[in-house]
Formats: structure tokens, C-alpha cells, sequence
């Protein structure tokens, strides 16, 4: 391939990451928490049963917040059967999922665990079979100190301080079919903003998320999120986005493809937040909450792998596993997320452990890294700073991306896609600008010159790559290093221009420290 020219400068800024840019999201779905984030009896599992074995693999990931507890999940939760007495916490149908629900596991052993993992923890309510009332009944229950029927039932419950959760999603994909009480956009706007307005009366510190469409292809994309900001304008700092990325069609190509659409999607929700303010005269931004976002597709269409029968405990559905070309789609995305930090605050990966995760357990045994979790420790280790707009002149290719999570299927065609994808952070505390590179083109190397502007110089700290020769190559519990990070070697950094030739169909990351 011709040589890929990246011109950065130090002033040329598109935003600074937020920390929250880096969260993922656990559901009670499958082994996401019974069996991967909790497993009484485990021989790692400390007293509260929580894994330590995964906990270690989560720090090494560094997720910053976490979502719970869903997700579909959530829109038939009650939040009151999963906390006080473990014996006498109910049995339930979920049908989000077709399982049954035991509840040992609730809202209290969330925040522990966070508090363990050292995450910021993320709530959603259930604005799907219930309202603003338990809404406000979850927020006076975590964040009130005491002297109150519902904050002392937390100290009952032994949790004596408050949880103090500072971001709450209001409901989850409303817009959904598949949603336990699914809405119209004016039914969800009403709702959403009447506990919204009570959430904040008890906790004035939060922040919330109104559900934004749980895809781009929906058919009401669009027209929902700007009839839900109608009516929540006023009460909300944040819209929520949700993308899986697929493979469906087999086209590699078009795959890898696919984050760009990302880009759009956010640009077109940026558009819509920001009508809706012009139209009130109104100088207030609504950020965009990336809440999840992921590759999915394997375990996605087929019912079987996605529920099954005997509403067991605990299935093995969504248990999706990751390939080599999975984890360069995955970075794309991260590149995606980066290059719009002016605007999304907040990004949740979907999801942590066992479904759709980058963590895989065996229940009663191992844990083990799957390929998308190198691009995303990279991305939350390195991507903390200042984002800069990156002017790349890289060669294109043409690109037909089939999506069928609509009602119908579609085609987004994506003409001039760059083989390199780019993302430049500068962090100014440690003196580091990091490139995140994806070289999209799967039998070319890539010879990439980079020249950076407004710093005094540049020298090479570490330059890593993940690549495999077969793009079908997994992690398994087997072979848990079939896929990880190995230097990128030549990379040349002096003055103002870094070299490098960055392989075919690769995820590299190239660390610069700055004098
Ligand atoms: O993450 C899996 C599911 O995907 C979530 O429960 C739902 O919000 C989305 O459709």
C-alpha cells in the first residue's frame, strides 16, 4: 500500500475523554453474574462469593463505571427482591431471558462488588413494568443517608452508608418490541421525565440518561429521540446510543467497515440533542451515553443460543466468542468512541463476564481473556487525556454493511472507508501521546508517517500489535494466549515525525513520550 500520511497538532483538540468513557455493563443474563462475577464455592471466590480470579482480569481491563442490572433485564426487575435476607429473596420468571432468577445476587452486592473492583457503579430502573414511583423508592433506598422508612431499610440490610449512585439510566431500549411494556416515544418521554423530575428531588447530585433508540436501524430512529428530549429536555444531561456490530454476511471487509457507522450515528444524534436545544433557545448540551456497544451476532438471531428451555438458572446463552477479526471491529469502535469525546461522556462495553465479555469463566473453573479484551484495556489504559483531531490521507475501499436487527434487513453503504483508522490522545499528566492505528486492509501492510505539531519532541516509550495471521483465531480456555498483544517492532519517533509499517487486517498502539 502507498504510504498513509497523519498530520496531529498539539491545539488541534476534539475533547477531553471523560473517565466514564470507559465503563462496561453487567446483566442478570446467563453466567454474566451467577457463575462469572459470583460464584459461592468457587475456589476463588472470597466470603461474599465474588471471583477473585475475575476481579484480577478486571483490573487488568480497567473498566471505569459499570451498568446493572440490565439491559431487557431490567424492564421487569424488582429492585426489592434482591436485597435484605438472602433466605427469603423470591424466586422469579425473567422473560428478558427465559431464566429463573434467584436474586442472591442484588443491588448491595453490586456496589460491594464495584466497591472491591474499585468501579464507579451505574443504575438503571425499570421504566418498563414500573414507573417514577420505584424509580424514586431505588434512589431514596441507595442515596439517602438515613431516618427515612427506605434508607434505614438499607441499614437494616447492613449497608449503613449510603451508596451515593451519581448516574441512573431511566429504563433500558423502551423503543423495543422485545421490551417487557415497550412504549411510544411520547408514552416513555411522559414517564422518564416524571421520575426523572422525582429521582433528582431526593438526590439532586445525579445524573441521568433518557433512552435514546436501542439501534440506528430502528424505524422510529430519530423521531424518537427527538420526541423523548421534548419531553425530558429540562431533566436530562444524557441520551443513550446502542450499537452491536456483525459479521453476519461473512464480508470481512465490510465488517471491519461497520465502526464507521458508529461515527454517524453519534454525529446524527449529536444533530438531533442539538435541535431540540436550538428550538428552546437554550445554550444547555445533552451529552451522549454510549451505553453499550459491542460485536454481536453468533449468539444473537438464533433463539436457541439466546434462550433456553426450562427456565433454567444461569444459562449458557449470549456466550459469544471472540475471533482475531472480531477484536480489530471491537477497535475500531474504541477509535470511534475516542474521536467523539467532545460529546459521549459515557461508554458502557457490553458486556463484562461470560455474555458478549471480554472475560470468559468456566463455571467451577477457570477465567480467561478473550481477543476483544487487548483493545479494550488499551483503549481505557491509554485513551485517558486530551483527543486530538487527527487529518489522515489514507486509501479507501467501498464497503456494503448488512444489518438485520430492524424489522427489515438493511444494507448501509459505506463508499470510501480509510483503510486506517486513527485515534491520538495526549495525556498531560504522564507526557505520553498514544496512536491507536487500525490498518483495515487485510492483505497490505501499511507504511504510516505521522508528523505531530506544537511539541518540542518525541521519543518511541512502547508500540504494541495484535494480529493473527487467521482471522478466525480464538482465545479458548485451552489456549487462553492464542491472541495477545507482541511488540510492534521499527517504529521509528524523533522530532516531530514517528515511522512505522503497521501489518495487514492489525490493531496497533504506539505510545510517544513528549519532552
Ligand atoms: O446486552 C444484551 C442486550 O442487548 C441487552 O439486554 C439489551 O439492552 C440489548 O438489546
Amino acid at each position: 500500500m502507498r504510504q498513509v500520511d497523519v498530520q496531529l497538532n498539539r491545539d488541534n483538540e476534539i475533547g477531553q475523554t471523560d473517565r466514564r468513557l470507559f465503563g462496561a455493563f453487567v446483566e442478570h443474563l446467563g453466567r454474566c453474574v451467577y457463575g462469572g462475577m459470583f460464584e459461592p464455592g468457587h475456589p476463588r471466590a472470597d466470603k461474599s462469593g465474588f471471583r477473585l480470579d475475575v476481579i484480577e482480569l478486571v483490573h487488568e481491563l480497567a473498566p471505569t463505571i459499570l451498568r446493572y442490572p440490565g439491559g431487557n433485564f431490567v424492564s421487569g426487575y424488582n429492585w426489592e427482591d434482591g436485597v435484605g435476607p438472602v433466605e427469603q429473596r423470591p424466586r422469579r420468571l425473567d422473560l428478558a431471558w427465559m431464566s429463573t432468577e434467584t436474586n442472591r445476587f442484588g443491588t448491595n452486592e453490586f456496589i460491594d462488588w464495584c466497591r472491591l473492583a474499585g468501579i464507579e457503579p451505574m443504575l438503571a430502573v425499570n421504566l418498563g413494568t414500573r414507573g417514577a414511583d420505584e424509580a424514586r423508592s431505588l434512589v431514596e433506598y441507595c442515596n439517602h443517608p438515613a431516618g427515612t422508612a427506605l434508607s434505614d431499610l438499607r441499614r437494616k440490610h447492613r449497608w449503613d452508608k449510603p451508596h451515593d449512585v451519581k448516574f441512573w439510566c431511566l429504563g433500558n431500549e423502551m423503543d423495543g418490541p422485545w421490551q417487557m411494556e415497550m412504549k411510544t416515544a411520547a408514552e416513555y418521554g411522559r414517564r422518564a421525565v416524571e421520575s426523572a423530575k422525582m429521582m433528582r428531588w431526593i438526590d439532586p447530585t445525579i445524573e441521568l440518561a433518557a433512552c435514546g433508540s436501542s439501534g440506528r436501524n430502528m424505524p422510529t430512529f430519530g423521531t424518537w429521540e427527538d420526541t423523548v428530549l421534548e419531553h425530558t429536555f429540562e431533566h436530562v444531561e444524557f441520551i443513550s446510543l446502542h450499537t452491536y456490530l456483525n459479521n453476519y454476511a461473512g464480508d470481512t471487509a465490510a465488517f471491519l467497515a461497520s465502526s464507521d457507522l458508529m461515527d454517524n450515528f453519534i454525529d446524527e444524534v449529536v444533530a438531533i440533542a442539538d435541535a431540540v436545544a436550538a428550538r428552546r433557545h437554550s445554550k444547555k448540551r445533552i451529552m451522549l451515553s454510549f451505553d453499550e456497544w459491542n460485536v454481536w451476532y453468533r449468539t444473537r438471531r438464533d433463539r436457541q443460543s439466546r434462550v433456553k428451555p426450562n427456565w433454567p438458572v444461569a444459562p449458557h446463552i449470549l456466550e459469544e466468542i471472540y475471533t482475531m477479526e472480531d477484536a480489530l471491529a471491537f477497535g475500531g469502535a474504541c477509535i470511534s468512541l475516542l474521536n467523539h469525546a467532545d460529546r459521549v461522556k459515557v461508554g458502557c462495553l457490553a458486556q463484562l463476564v461470560n455474555a458478549i465479555a471480554p472475560i470468559m469463566t468456566e463455571t467451577g473453573g477457570p477465567a480467561w481473556r478473550q481477543t476483544i479484551f487487548y483493545p479494550f484495556a488499551h483503549f481505557s489504559r491509554f485513551g485517558r487525556g486530551r483527543v486530538l483531531r487527527a487529518q489522515i490521507d489514507s486509501p479507501t475501499f467501498a464497503a456494503n454493511y448488512f444489518d438485520p436487527r430492524g424489522p427489515q434487513d438493511l444494507y448501509f453503504p459505506l463508499p470510501a472507508a480509510p483503510y486506517l483508522k486513527l485515534a491520538a490522545v495526549h495525556n498531560e499528566q504522564d507526557n505520553m501521546l498514544t496512536l491507536f492505528a487500525l490498518n483495515r486492509h487485510l492483505t497490505e501492510e501499511m507504511p504510516l508517517r505521522v508528523s505531530v505539531a506544537g511539541f518540542r519532541g518525541l521519543a518511541l516509550g512502547e508500540a504494541l500489535q495484535l494480529r493473527d495471521g487467521d482471522l478466525k483465531a480464538v482465545n479458548t480456555k485451552g489456549t487462553p494466549d492464542r491472541i495477545k498483544p507482541a511488540p510492534l517492532a521499527g517504529v521509528q519517533a524523533g522530532d516531530s515525525k514517528v515511522q512505522a509499517t503497521v501489518a495487514p487486517a492489525s490493531w496497533n498502539v504506539i505510545r510517544l513520550k513528549l519532552s
